[in-house]
């Protein structure tokens, strides 16, 4: 296949089956359509993806809500990690709120790569939610963007 830039660029309701197929080869609790649809259509919602080679390879979702946002999902196919495709998804969807004061997201604390990615990108530890996952707490973690400004 020849290598084609990665496009970004919002999700759209026709990329859904690319995008539950990413979730789940990606996610231990993929979404389901409905609560994909939902996401989509919500005025809270900011989703995107990476498109290359015809197909979706990474994609995110934020939610806004009073001056803050809420990490929703972030996934990148396994064979396109370590490109920087997170980090670049992230960015855009955090640059898209001039006005977002924190951004809040829920993690596994086993989950090594997305903590140091969320390290990297100057998000801290400031919570955990017992038993989150239901088999698992999460480590809430929170950028404060007004710092980074
Ligand atoms: C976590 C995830 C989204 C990272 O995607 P990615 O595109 O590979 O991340 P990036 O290339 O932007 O990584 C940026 C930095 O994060 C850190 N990082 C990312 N993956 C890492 C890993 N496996 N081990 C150590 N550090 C890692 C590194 O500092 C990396 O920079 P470097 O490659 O220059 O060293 C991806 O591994 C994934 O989809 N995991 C499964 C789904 C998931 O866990 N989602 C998050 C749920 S909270």
């Amino acid at each position: 296949m020849r290598e084609t830039r990665p496009l970004l660029r919002p999700m759209e309701p026709s990329d859904l089956a690319s995008a539950i197929e990413v979730d789940t080869l990606c996610l231990p609790r993929p979404w389901s359509e409905t609560v994909w649809r939902e996401e989509l259509e919500s005025p809270f919602g900011h989703y995107l993806v990476l498109e290359e080679g015809g197909g979706i390879s990474a994609q995110v979702g934020v939610r806004y809500l009073a001056d803050e946002l809420h990490v929703t999902t972030l996934a990148v196919r396994p064979e396109r990690r370590r490109r920087g495709y997170a980090s670049a998804l992230l960015e855009a969807a955090l640059g898209a709120f001039p006005e977002a004061r924190r951004v809040h997201l829920e993690v596994r604390p086993t989950n090594a790569p997305a903590i140091a990615l969320y390290e990297r990108l100057g998000f801290v530890v400031t919570g955990r939610r017992r038993r989150y996952y239901g088999d698992e707490d999460a480590l809430l973690m929170t950028l404060d963007l007004e710092a980074r400004r």
